[in-house]
């Protein structure tokens, strides 16, 4: 692996851990101004401290998020569906490798959505990515999407999108967690980090699940949702950073958030 490549990696996953924090704000491309991503820069600027890294579109990013941040950005660059259309699988590369470089970006990020109608179209899609990045020595993170089959969640599937993603040449595979998930982890030979999906019930369910997914061998989770769309934000990505970088158990993590939302 190229010096680039190895570096932009090592600014998203810490070194001293191999763990990352990243916050997902992407959403928009898709979703519009979905609750509590209205005013983007009002809900990531106070979170910006307490991630490792930023997960968004280029719109957001050029218009929201000041350039005095030092923070890496992996950049949304599939799309071209939304939420009212047709098929969410019907996505294709959005962003030139070209401007994702003029925005100093750290990795990409593209959605794949195995078993869909445009299952081939999304693959393809990350291939000729990862052909481009490779280029530049900019990672590809993979996203196994599975739009609004939400029961697609299960280790079978997840185990398969996340070897395929792999195989295809992606440097780092964003997933679900999902029951028996050490086997997702253990048939995928390169990192996987976690998103939450839509908001859950309580903090104790996200805590409980992203302490499960480190344990299984995850190297990070790239929540969005479930942190920004809590009451308590900042209490909670403070109670996810303890479990993906300071080993907390699930419980700690939930008397830690307990402690900071009051
Ligand atoms: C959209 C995405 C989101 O970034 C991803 O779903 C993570 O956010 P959340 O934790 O809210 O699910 O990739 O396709």
């Amino acid at each position: 692996m190229d010096w680039g490549m190895k570096n932009r990696l090592n600014r998203i996953f810490k070194p001293e851990d191999g763990h990352t924090v990243m916050l997902a704000c992407d959403h928009g491309y898709f979703l519009g101004p979905v609750s509590r991503l209205e005013d983007p820069r009002k809900t990531i600027e106070p979170l910006i401290p307490y991630a490792d890294a930023l997960m968004l579109t280029r719109g957001v990013l050029r218009n929201c998020i000041d350039a005095k941040y030092n923070i890496p950005i992996v950049l949304r660059v599939s799309g071209g569906n939304s939420i009212i259309g047709k098929d969410l699988s019907d996505e294709g590369i959005t962003v030139s490798m070209q401007d994702a470089l003029r925005l100093g970006v750290c990795a990409v990020a593209l959605s794949i959505y195995v078993g869909a109608e445009h299952e081939h179209q999304t693959l393809v899609n990350l291939g000729k990515l990862i052909n481009e990045a490779g280029d530049y020595g900019v990672p590809v993170l993979a996203v196994t999407a599975v739009g609004k089959e939400l029961e697609k969640r299960d280790v079978r599937y997840l185990s398969l999108s996340c070897r395929i993603a792999a195989e295809m040449g992606a440097q780092v595979v964003k997933t679900y967690y999902c029951e028996d998930f050490e086997k997702v982890v253990k048939s995928c030979p390169v990192p996987l980090v976690i998103a939450g999906g839509p908001k859950m019930k309580s903090e104790t369910d996200v805590l409980e699940i992203a302490y499960n997914a480190i344990a299984c061998g995850a190297k990070g989770v790239d929540m969005g949702r479930n942190v920004w769309q809590s009451s308590k934000p900042i209490a909670m990505i403070s109670a996810i950073r303890s479990i993906v970088h300071e080993k907390a158990s699930a419980q700690k993590a939930v008397e830690l958030f307990n402690s900071l939302k009051k």
